[in-house]
């Protein structure tokens, strides 16, 4: 999704924006822009459609410095892609960047439009740069500008506005759409993510909703959304990931899948040892009756993982609703329901909104399981489980899934114990924990074996995912990332629903991925499997040995490491993931930025 940079400094500012913009990329996009203020005063623009380094080929061979600037990623909401849509928009000496959408921008314009402003694009970020604009001819300075101007604003935004006549401070204002302000020595600078700002600085200040900001090289000066005077007071990064660096690997998708075993060691640091789970962190939950999970995408499919575990695990009622549906639709709240949403990036617009509309519908307490510290959802919770997955740069989320499904087996445990869960059940979920990063570094052994099995799969135009029980969401997991990043149609069913309408589907053009750990229910999963067989289905199994599923004409078995069965979910999603990995390599699709797709989604 869009990302901003801003900086403000006594240097040339051009490569900071740009190494910073680079450092966004993976949010997907599909334009790029630049505006500095040089050191004659000229407002110096240059956009450019598609990836940020032809920008970059642009800034170096026409040298832009300037110790301010602003610049942007772009993911097309109003108007196509192209190089008149692409940020910053200008009005006169006006240089807007935005995040999110303007929903009454269809009225301003028309504002504008009598008053004489000529627009140049179809974006409705372009009335954000005439709106300050025309504020400015009446305000004392730019800072009265934004304020008069973003009472006019219905939407969210996270704006950053420069003036050439003003070329010491950037305006930034927010309101549904991060951002951070990043703290130097006589400089500072503005980003959507801190991600961006860590080759200058690793010192953040979070704008809160409703924030703007006066941000000169010596001062940050903070306004609330009453325009009150307030501190939002710098805290040191604990971001480590170097986002610029994917190693030995070819893909950021790859390196993340590859550090799973790590990324779940860090999970359960502090909360695992000696056997025992930790839990303090998630308080007394004895009062909770109910919980209801709210989340998006491959977070939605843990927290329906985690609702087969909390019922059956902890015996305490469990829902789970996509958020775009939860905020729009009047739910009924229990008394005593806990709510959780799930996202990796904590800043994804449908649960963020959720959270908040669950604010007023009267929820005991409000727990986020999430990966970015200081983001939107961490710090409007009452509570946060923070996953410690890492940074995660590929828009095809792995690692974050796989410390949310290890998060979301603590928060059972944290709820069973007292009620459902038995003690001897603890110890066997804190045991199969313990040899989780082991087995998962055992299922990257099949590697191999998986690429040359991606050789027949890339030809095929649709495939079927098929799990039963708390597989069923990992096989809905699988299908998820096939699409996503190597464009085959992919769609998942519980095994038992085949028969009910799918099974049409099957010929030998159809191959069909089943995840079949040894549990409860193999034996109804086998009868499942011979339906596919005997109508001609090409079948690819991933099973357990002890599971007893055999190689036979049109099946292909692939032997998963034994595990417990509690930890199953999270090490059969390893070889969906590489699959997937390997089948967008051969279909040469963009891997970690497939097309359409961010990995942030800050807007509706
Ligand atoms: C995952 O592969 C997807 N890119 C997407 O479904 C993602 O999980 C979804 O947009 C939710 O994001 P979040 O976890 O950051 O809230």
């Amino acid at each position: 999704m869009c990302g901003i940079v801003g900086a403000v400094a006594q240097r040339d500012v051009a490569d900071i924006l740009l190494e910073g913009l680079k450092r966004l990329e993976y949010r997907g996009y599909d334009s790029a822009g630049v505006a500095v203020i040089d050191s004659r005063g000229e407002l110096r623009r240059l956009r450019r459609l598609g990836k940020v380094q032809s920008l970059a080929d642009a800034v170096h061979a026409s040298p832009t410095p300037g110790g301010i600037g602003i610049a942007h990623t772009r993911w097309a909401t109003h108007g196509e892609p192209s190089e008149a849509n692409a940020h910053p928009h200008m009005s006169g000496d006006i240089a807007v960047v935005h995040n999110g959408i303007i929903e009454n921008h269809e009225t301003l314009r028309d504002q504008l439009k009598a008053q004489g402003y000529v627009f140049t694009s179809q974006t409705d970020t372009e009335v954000i740069a005439h709106l300050v604009e025309r504020e400015l001819k009446s305000a004392d300075s730019l800072l009265a500008a934004v304020m008069a101007a973003r009472t006019q604003l219905h939407g969210a935004y996270g704006m950053v506005v420069i003036d050439r006549q003003q070329p010491d401070r950037m305006i930034v204002a927010r309101s549904g759409s991060p951002l951070v302000i990043g703290f130097g020595i006589g400089e500072h600078f503005i980003a959507s993510d801190q991600l961006a700002l860590l080759p200058v600085t690793r010192k953040f200040a979070f704008l809160e909703e409703g924030d703007v900001a006066e941000i000169t090289r010596q001062s940050v000066s903070v306004f609330d959304k009453n325009n009150e005077a307030v501190v939002r007071e710098p805290q040191e990064s604990t971001v480590e990931h170097d986002a610029g660096d994917k190693g030995e690997f070819r893909h950021y998708m790859l390196k993340e899948i590859y550090e799973q075993p790590q990324a779940i060691a860090n999970t359960l640091e502090g909360r695992l040892f000696n056997g025992q789970l930790n839990l303090e962190a998630l308080g007394d939950l004895s009062d909770i009756e109910q919980v209801q999970i709210i989340a998006c995408g491959t977070s939605y499919h843990a927290g329906m993982t985690a609702r087969y575990w909390i019922e059956e695990l902890a015996g305490v009622a469990c829902n789970i609703e996509i958020a775009s549906e939860f905020r729009y639709r009047k739910s009924v709240v229990r008394p005593n329901s806990l709510l959780v949403t799930i996202s990796q990036s904590g800043e994804t617009a449908d649960t963020l909104a959720a959270l908040r509309l669950a604010k007023e519908l009267g929820f005991a307490r409000s727990l986020t399981i999430c990966n970015v510290p200081g983001s939107s959802l961490v710090r409007e919770s009452d509570m946060a489980l923070m996953t410690r997955a890492g940074a995660e740069i590929g828009v095809a989320s792995t690692k974050a899934f796989t410390t949310q499904l290890v998060g979301l087996m603590l928060l059972t445990v944290a709820l069973g114990r007292g009620r459902g869960l038995s003690t001897d059940k603890e110890k066997q979920i804190a045991d199969a924990l313990t040899h989780l990063p082991g087995l998962i570094e055992k299922a990257l052994g099949m590697n191999s074996a998986i690429q040359q099995l991606a050789e027949n799969f890339a030809e095929k135009h649709h495939a079927l995912f098929l799990g039963r029980g708390d597989q069923y969401p990992i096989a809905m997991e699988g299908a998820l990332k096939l699409k996503e990043i190597s464009y085959i149609h992919a769609e998942a069913y519980a095994a038992g629903e085949l028969k009910h309408g799918p099974l049409a589907l099957i010929d030998s053009e159809m191959p069909i991925v089943v995840v079949a750990p040894h549990n409860d229910l193999v034996e109804k999963l086998k009868s499942n499997i011979e339906e596919v067989r005997a109508r001609g289905g090409e079948l690819i199994v991933f099973a357990d040995e002890a599971a007893d599923i055999r190689p036979e004409a049109n099946m292909q078995v692939m032997d998963v490491p034994h595990c417990d069965d509690i930890v199953a979910p999270i090490l059969y999603t390893l070889p969906l993931q590489l699959l997937s990995y390997h089948v967008a390599v051969i279909k040469g699709t963009d891997v970690d930025q497939p097309r359409n797709l961010a990995k942030s989604v800050t807007v509706e």
